[in-house]
C-alpha cells in the first residue's frame, strides 16, 4: 500500500478547554436520550443493533479493543438513518394532530383519525440515499406521501431502495446541496413539510429533532458495554448531524472526561476538516468535487447545528481518501480469524480503515499522537450502513475491483 496517503488531519484546540460544568444544550441530555429511545421501542420490531467485539484485530493493530455498533441491523434498513427521521418525523405530525409528542407511541399515529388526517400531508427530503429512504419508509408506515430528490449520479440500488417504499422519486441534475436546495423550495412551493437532516439558519428544528433519534445509537452501546467506557469515538461524516449529536450526548454524559472523538470524512468532501482548517468561527463549503465512493457522505456544505457544537467540542478532523474506505470494507467484511464477519458499506467502513491505516502505517507519525492512540486505546466504530448498494459491494470486497 503506498504509505505517502492523502490523509489529513487538524487537531482542534478549542475542544476540551470549553468544560465548564454546564449542560451544552438540554437538547442532547440523557433524559432526551431516554424518551427518545422509548420512542424508538414502540416501533414493531424494534431492537437493539448489534455491538460487536473485534479482539483479533484489536490485537493485530494493537490498541486493547475495538467495537463496531452495526447498524446494517436497523429496522431491516440497512442504514442507521430511520432512527432521526422516524423520531422528527413522529414528534412534529404528532403536534400537528394534537398528540403529546413527548410521550408518543408509535401505534398512536396508526389510529383510524389521524390516518385520516396523514393521508393529506406530503413530507419532502433531498437525500444521498439512507436518509430519503427512511423518511419514505416512515412515510409510508403512517400512511402520509413523501417526494425525495436524489442526486445525479445515484445509483440504481439507491434510488429503487426509495421508491420502493412508494416515495416519488427524483433524481437530479446536480449534487447534493443542490438537492436540498431544490427540496426547500418545492417544499415551500407546494406546502410539503421538509424532512432535512442538515440545519439552517431558521431551519432548525427538524434537524435538531433528527440528531436528537440518532442518541438511541449510543444510548443502546451504553448498555451493551456494561460500564465499560471507550477512550475513543470515530465517526463519519456528512453534514455532521451524527457526528453533532453522538459527541453533544458524550459531553453530557462524561463532561471533561470523555472519549477522544475525531471526525471522519472524505477528501473530496470534507467540508468539517476545510471549516476547521481555515478557522475563523464560521462553516465553509468543501473545496473537493464532492467525488466520493462515500455516497452517504458527499456533502459539501456542514449543517449549521452540528458546526456549532463540533467546531468546540471534536477533537480532531481528519480526511480520508476512498480507499480507505474500501479497506475498511474489506476488513470487516473478511475478518481476522476469530472475529465475527460485519458488512459494511463505504461510509460505514471509513473509520475502520482509517485507523487500520495509521495503526499500520502511521505508527510513529504525528497522527497518532493527535489521535492519542495507544496500546491502551478502547475504539467505538458505527458502522452506519451495510451494502446499501449491494452491486459495489460485491466488486469491491469479493472481486478487489477498485
Ligand atoms: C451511511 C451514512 N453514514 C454516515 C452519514 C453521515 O451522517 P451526517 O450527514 O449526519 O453527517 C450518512 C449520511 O447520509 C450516511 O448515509
Amino acid at each position: 500500500m503506498n504509505e505517502q496517503v492523502d490523509i489529513s488531519y487538524v487537531a482542534n484546540p478549542r475542544s476540551r478547554r470549553r468544560y465548564d460544568a454546564k449542560t451544552l444544550t438540554k437538547s442532547y441530555s440523557p433524559s432526551v436520550a431516554s424518551s427518545v429511545r422509548a420512542f424508538h421501542r414502540s416501533i414493531p420490531r424494534y431492537k437493539p443493533t448489534p455491538l460487536t467485539m473485534l479482539p483479533h484485530l484489536a490485537y493485530g493493530l494493537q490498541v486493547n479493543n475495538i467495537w463496531v455498533k452495526d447498524e446494517s441491523y436497523r429496522f431491516c434498513l440497512n442504514a442507521f438513518k430511520i432512527l432521526g427521521a422516524s423520531y422528527a418525523m413522529a414528534h412534529l405530525l404528532a403536534e400537528k394532530l394534537g398528540l403529546r409528542p413527548e410521550s408518543l407511541a408509535f401505534d398512536q399515529l396508526l389510529s383510524e383519525p389521524c390516518r385520516k388526517k396523514l393521508q393529506d400531508i406530503t413530507v419532502a427530503t433531498a437525500t444521498d440515499g439512507n436518509h430519503g429512504r427512511a423518511v419514505a419508509w416512515m412515510a409510508k408506515q403512517i400512511g402520509c406521501k413523501s417526494v425525495v430528490y436524489m442526486p445525479q449520479g445515484t445509483s440504481r440500488s439507491r434510488y429503487d431502495a426509495v421508491k420502493s417504499h412508494g416515495a416519488k422519486t427524483i433524481v437530479i441534475d446536480g449534487s447534493y446541496d443542490e438537492a436540498v436546495r431544490l427540496a426547500r423550495s418545492k417544499a415551500e412551493e407546494h406546502g410539503w413539510l421538509l424532512i432535512q437532516d442538515s440545519a439552517w439558519e431558521g431551519y432548525e428544528e427538524i434537524p435538531t429533532l433528527i440528531m436528537q433519534g440518532y442518541l438511541t445509537i449510543l444510548n443502546e452501546t451504553l448498555d451493551q458495554l456494561e460500564g465499560e467506557t471507550p477512550t475513543h469515538v470515530f465517526v463519519q461524516c456528512g453534514v455532521g448531524s451524527l457526528a453533532a449529536s453522538l459527541q453533544a450526548y458524550l459531553y453530557e454524559l462524561f463532561g471533561r472526561n470523555r472519549p477522544l472523538l475525531a471526525v471522519v470524512e472524505p477528501s473530496q468532501a470534507a467540508c468539517f476538516h476545510e471549516s476547521m482548517r481555515n478557522y475563523d468561527g464560521k462553516p465553509k463549503k468543501a473545496t473537493g468535487d464532492l467525488s466520493t465512493a462515500m455516497a452517504g457522505l458527499a456533502c459539501g456544505e456542514p449543517s449549521l447545528l452540528a458546526w456549532n457544537i463540533l467546531r468546540d467540542y471534536a477533537d480532531v478532523f481528519v480526511s480520508c481518501p476512498d480507499y480507505l474506505a474500501i479497506n475498511g470494507m474489506r476488513i470487516l467484511g473478511k475478518p481476522v480469524r476469530g472475529d465475527e464477519r460485519i458488512i459494511s458499506g463505504e461510509s460505514g467502513a471509513v473509520t475502520l480503515g482509517m485507523l487500520a491505516h495509521v495503526r499500520t502505517h502511521l505508527e510513529n507519525a504525528e497522527i497518532t499522537n493527535i489521535l492519542e492512540l495507544s496500546r491502551h486505546s478502547r475504539i467505538l466504530l458505527i458502522s452506519t450502513e451495510g451494502d446499501t448498494n449491494p452491486e459495489a459491494y460485491r466488486k469491491i470486497v469479493w472481486e478487489e475491483d477498485f
